[in-house]
């Protein structure tokens, strides 16, 4: 299996119970490296733009509201089939549906303040880290 990159976001519910290195140590005992990481607060700008693909969802709307609500911290992942292996111990989307000991199941509030996002493909990966982070950010 190829060692490859992730692209994570912890979500304002996660920083706002101080819950960053919670995350953070979930994501390394799976295996995952943190090769970048910073803490913004995202614009309305960044939240539309990143979430574009969900943009027609009754949903959007409050999405984007809450990715501007409190600071995220975004991230860049390494490990071997990094895509997969971040989705994994993140569990499914609605933390009711997700298995235990998944970052979700332990940790989200709801379907919305679900404490992690993780890129769906290593296409969507790619497209995703070069959103928020400059090549020379990125040390692995
Ligand atoms: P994420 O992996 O960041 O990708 C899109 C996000 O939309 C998803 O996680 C959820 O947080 C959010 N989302 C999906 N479905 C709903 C919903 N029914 N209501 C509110 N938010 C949702």
């Amino acid at each position: 299996m190829a060692v490859t990159r992730t692209f994570s976001i912890i979500k304002p519910d996660a920083t706002r119970r101080n819950l960053t290195g919670a995350v953070t140590k979930m994501l390394e005992e799976a295996g995952l490296r943190v090769v970048a990481s910073k803490r913004i607060h995202m614009s309305k700008e960044q939240a539309e733009g990143f979430y574009a693909v969900h943009k027609d969802r009754p949903f959007f709307g409050e999405l984007v509201e809450f990715m501007m609500s409190e600071p995220v911290v975004v991230q860049v992942l390494e490990g071997e089939d990094a895509v997969t292996r971040n989705r994994d111990i993140m569990g499914a989307t609605n933390p009711a549906d997700a298995a235990a000991g998944t970052i979700r199941k332990e940790l989200a509030l709801s379907i919305g303040e679900n404490t992690v996002h993780g890129s769906d493909s290593d296409e969507n990966a790619a497209i995703e880290i070069a959103f928020f982070f400059k090549p020379e950010e990125i040390v692995g």
